[in-house]
């Protein structure tokens, strides 16, 4: 346990400081700024203070109606001052928030983008963004309560303090023993956010991912009448986060009324012991306004100083989080240097193996041989679940084999540079996505240098031609969210037209024709076997009618190859290619 709080506190400390040099080292001419705001806040509120023994002195008790003057010019100028430091100060912080949370965001952003495909399957989208906007703004409000505001407090507390210290001593002396109290009741509270504060990220991001799935699926909520579900489990999200939220407020909360009290019962001893020392030991009653001006005007920056500690440490846990998600190696190395050769070469899988989850009992593929040429198109097919998708996810190299290797022109793809593995391999799925903008801009998303003609080809070779002149702006037409303007087979059309623009060398189709009517299908199949001779084309499919325009098919079964041959070939003797389409061949 105490080894446990001491780790804990020492990590602390060194995420606070990190989290400091990190922000405040590339921005110290504005940090330099805020930190002169700051000892002139702090400055003008003691002397504020300290006014309050000239207003009682020099214009009460000596009666003179000049003073009042020059006592109130004073004090205007007093506070001018301040209010002046205390706006600049305000500024800057907030300038300070915004841009560090902002730069935290953007790592967090590209980190979890970098992450392997892996990473994000099985989870809801809106949980990354919930956490790359919560982790972000708690960085950034750990910076500038650590830098901004308790050293403001601090400043001003010393400032007030001293102020009494000049004029008694003693009390002061007294006064002080709330300090260890404060400390005590601080480190305690701390204790407990630090526990509530981790859960507090994680249930922020399931309360995203039950809102988002919702309106995500809107139109299956509708059609079954899952809105009270819907409701329900978005209910239960949000109970759940309130209630950590409030967690946390009730111990933070706890802070201010405590000291507060306090605070009474060292006033009420003190109006006792004042009165004792105007009376009979000769005390000026400025100073002890000034006194007690000082103690209370202390007392806030004490409070708020008890409450940001404890608030710091909440933000240092989601920081420390934070740190852990930079700081994760990416899953998947991609630490490769080389190129692929200009001219094509083949594409070769050698005893290959995967599993999703490890030591899972069935992988997902188990074992898979074969080799295609440059030029060669096969169609992969297999009963659903059989391991097409993930072996065409193999191609494309978002993930890695468990076991053996994945051969492009004799390079294995781990030692392939990230960027040439983009460039070779281009994949068409079936849910095609496309980017809120133009047609163009999707198409262009494929190879951003593509001249017109490159174009007009990606075009007609995508059969799209039919579909831009029902456009209302052709190429320009905006496609909406996820292209959703357009229908299942345009949006393929637009996905297929964007892949062919890159010059890749294998294309990786996985049902990506399956929204397509028959005669558009066989319009882009024979443009592909045409257009397409030196490259090589993965087609996974369900559809008979894909297979009469490849050379070989390939049969797979619970993730093992159990067939690759001609059409003619698998139909004469292999009874998996049998079963698989026997309706189709019986029709
Ligand atoms: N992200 C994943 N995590 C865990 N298991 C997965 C994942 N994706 C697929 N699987 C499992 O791997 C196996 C192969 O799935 P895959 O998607 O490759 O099949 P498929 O042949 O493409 O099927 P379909 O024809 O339905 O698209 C299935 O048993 C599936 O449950
Ligand atoms: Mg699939």
């Amino acid at each position: 346990m105490k080894t446990g709080e001491k780790a804990a506190k020492a990590s602390s400390v060194s995420t606070a400081k990190r989290l400091l040099k990190e922000s405040l080292a590339p921005r110290w001419k504005l940090y330099l700024v805020s930190l002169v705001c700051m000892v002139g806040v702090s400055a003008f509120t003691g002397a504020l203070a300290y006014s309050t023994k000239l207003i009682v002195n020099e214009v009460f008790v000596s009666e003179d109606a000049n003073a009042a003057f020059y006592v109130a010019g004073l004090i205007v100028l007093i506070s001018l001052f301040k209010s002046g430091f205390e706006y600049a100060n305000a500024v800057i912080s907030v300038t300070f928030q915004r841009v560090v949370g902002a730069s935290y965001q953007r790592m967090l952003f590209r980190k979890l983008l970098d992450k392997d495909v892996l990473h994000f399957s099985g989870k809801n989208p809106s949980e990354f963004m919930a956490r790359v906007q919560q982790l972000g703004a708690a960085c950034s409000e750990a910076v500038v309560n650590l830098s901004n505001k308790l050293l403001t407090e601090s400043l001003t507390l010393v400032a007030l303090v001293g102020v009494m210290v000049m004029q008694d001593p003693l009390m002061s002396l007294i006064s002080c023993v709330v300090f260890p109290l404060i400390f005590w009741l601080v480190s305690n509270l701390s204790k407990r956010v630090r526990r509530v504060a981790a859960e507090e990220t994680e249930l922020n991001a399931a309360y995203f991912a039950a809102g988002t799935e919702t309106f995500h699926g809107v139109r299956t909520v509708k059609s079954y009448g899952l809105e009270d579900k819907s409701h329900r489990k978005f209910d239960e999200a949000i109970s759940r986060l309130e209630d950590r939220i409030l967690g946390i407020a009730r111990i933070t909360a706890v802070t201010v009324p405590l000291l507060q009290f306090l605070g009474g019962l060292i006033l009420g001893g003190f109006v006792v012991y004042a009165a004792w020392q105007t009376l009979s030991q000769g005390k000026t009653p400025g100073e002890f306004t000034a006194f007690i001006t000082a103690f209370l005007l202390a007392y806030q920056p004490a409070e708020r100083i008890s409450k940001l500690l404890v608030n710091i440490q909440k933000n240092l846990v989601q920081a420390e989080r934070m740190y852990e998600i930079l700081e994760t190696p990416p899953s998947r190395h991609s630490d490769g240097t080389k190129d692929f050769a200009a001219e094509p070469g083949a594409l070769v899988f050698d005893d290959v193996s995967f599993a999703y989850v490890s030591k899972t009992e069935s992988p997902a593929l188990s074992h898979v041989s074969f080799t295609m040429q440059p030029g060669e198109k096969i169609a992969l097919v297999g009963r659903s679940g059989a391991g097409k998708s993930t072996l065409l996810d193999l191609v494309m190299r978002f993930y890695d084999p468990s076991a053996g290797e994945v051969r492009l022109c004799d390079l294995d793809l781990k030692e392939v540079r990230d960027e040439a593995m983009r460039n070779a391999v281009a994949l068409i799925s079936q849910e095609v996505f496309l980017f809120d903008g133009t047609v163009r801009a999707n198409i262009l998303d494929g190879n951003p240098d593509a001249t017109d003609e490159d174009l007009a080809r990606a075009i007609e070779c995508a059969a799209l031609q039919p579909v831009l002149d029902i456009l209302p702006d052709g190429l320009d037409t905006q496609v909406g969210p996820n292209g959703s303007a357009l229908s299942g087979g345009q949006k393929q059309r637009v996905g297929i037209a964007r892949a062919v623009l890159k010059d890749a060398k294998v294309y990786v189709f996985d049902e990506a024709t399956s929204a397509l009517d028959v005669e558009n299908e066989q319009r882009i199949m024979e443009n592909l076997a045409r257009g397409f001779a030196d490259k090589i084309i993965l087609f996974a499919t369900h559809r008979p009618s894909t297979l009469q325009y490849v050379d070989k098919i390939l049969m797979l079964d619970g993730g093992e190859v159990v067939g690759f041959d001609t059409q003619a070939a698998l139909e004469a003797g292999n009874e998996h290619f049998q079963t698989l389409f026997a309706a189709a061949m019986d029709g």
